[in-house]
């Protein structure tokens, strides 16, 4: 059941042709989109933030599918218009074809989502921790830092396998000739020999350590950003707190990975429940039955109730939603922090109700 008519959504897709496409490296292209005057405002984006793509195609046995994927904005605030790097992964069913992409081609996208962002401010320093193409979303906050502020300092230590598969290598060498006070960056490489010790292998705990003590215990940076897989994550969140670096102050995005599906037994739901949700303005109502085996997102499809979501599997943030009422099981959380948590923010395409009667906003 759905109540009122639908307003402006920033929660559904718009066909957003791409304004320009140029391959980063053999393996990688950015697109960048043509926001049409009047969804601009509504593709407003923070630094950080990511934009969902979806593609509908018809698969093996013949059925319609529909394949959703989120890439980060690597553009600076200063640019009209967003754009994404995609990274080829192979066999990847979105990656691989849009290695083709033309400007001209047509997208459906959403508009931009995401709570990994950095608000720049004046006299600070922020450190960005990023590993292969997790350097996108930091690209955006560190170009947001040096043209919205004069005073603050961005760090950049970024891990690549080889130096050919560097992205944006020639864009961070002319932000470090434009801003060579208030950028420093530093490329770690693990399958090619490096002279530098601290520069040779992945971005781990100990690299941090040395980094932080050599570089960062004086300035007390405001945010560390750390993107990459959440191995890399785990180690360096905790190496940094174990510097005395609040949580707070640890902010991280991670990739999609293999082993973060969920089971039909984690998702059973052990009550009848009764669901309201809002999105877009617009409330709809749904039932779940105890014994089906369906996350709220799912139960919501099933329902067809369009509600937005990417990974479905607790890392990107697009279903996040507030829940205003009842309780439910929050299965994995690989992205939000805790004070969203505490704020009752939850991730509808990982959580099971608990409660008889459940009240989501995606409006909040
Ligand atoms: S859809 Fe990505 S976290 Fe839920």
């Amino acid at each position: 059941m759905t109540d009122k008519p639908t307003p402006r959504a920033a929660h559904q897709f718009y066909s957003i042709p791409i304004a320009e496409a140029h391959k980063e490296t053999a393996d990688a292209i950015v697109l960048r989109l043509a926001i049409p005057d009047e969804l601009r405002e509504l593709f407003t984006w923070q630094p950080g933030q990511h934009l969902t793509f979806r593609r509908r195609l018809t698969n093996e046995t013949g059925n319609a599918e529909e394949i959703r994927r989120s890439y980060s904005i690597c553009s600076a605030p200063s640019e009209k218009d967003p754009s994404v790097l995609i990274k080829r992964i192979p066999g990847g069913r979105f990656s691989e074809p849009a290695q083709a992409l033309q400007a001209g081609d047509v997208l459906e996208v959403m508009p931009p989502s995401g709570h990994f962002v950095l608000h720049p401010e004046e006299g600070r320093h922020y450190v960005g921790l990023a590993a292969g193409s997790g350097i996108t979303p930091i690209m955006g906050m560190l170009q947001a830092v040096l043209e919205q502020t004069t005073s603050s300092h961005f760090s950049l230590i970024y891990g690549n396998a080889t130096t050919d598969s560097i992205l944006f290598l020639e864009k961070l060498a002319d932000l470090k000739d434009r801003y060579p006070q208030r950028l420093s960056i530093l490329h770690t490489i693990s399958r090619e020999p490096v002279d530098i010790p601290v520069l040779s292998g992945r971005i781990d705990g100990e690299k941090v350590r040395r980094l932080y003590q050599a570089e960062f215990s004086h300035t007390r940076p405001e945010g560390y950003y750390l993107c990459g897989p959440g191995s890399m994550i785990d180690d360096l969140s905790a190496a940094l707190q174990a510097l005395g670096v609040p949580e707070d102050r640890i902010h991280h995005e991670q990739f999609l990975s293999e082993g973060q599906e969920i089971t039909p037994q984690q998702k059973t739901v052990h009550q009848d429940a009764g669901v309201t949700v809002t999105v877009d303005g617009v409330t709809h109502r749904f039932d779940i039955k105890k014994g089906e085996e369906k996350t709220l997102l799912e139960a919501a499809q099933a329902a067809g109730v369009e509600l937005p979501y990417s990974c479905t599997a607790g890392v990107c943030a697009t279903c996040r939603c507030k829940l205003k009422e009842g309780q439910v099981d929050l299965i994995n959380n690989y992205c939000l922090e805790p004070w969203e948590l505490e704020q009752g923010y939850i991730l509808s395409c990982q959580a099971v109700p608990r409660s008889e009667k459940i009240t989501l906003s995606y409006d909040e």
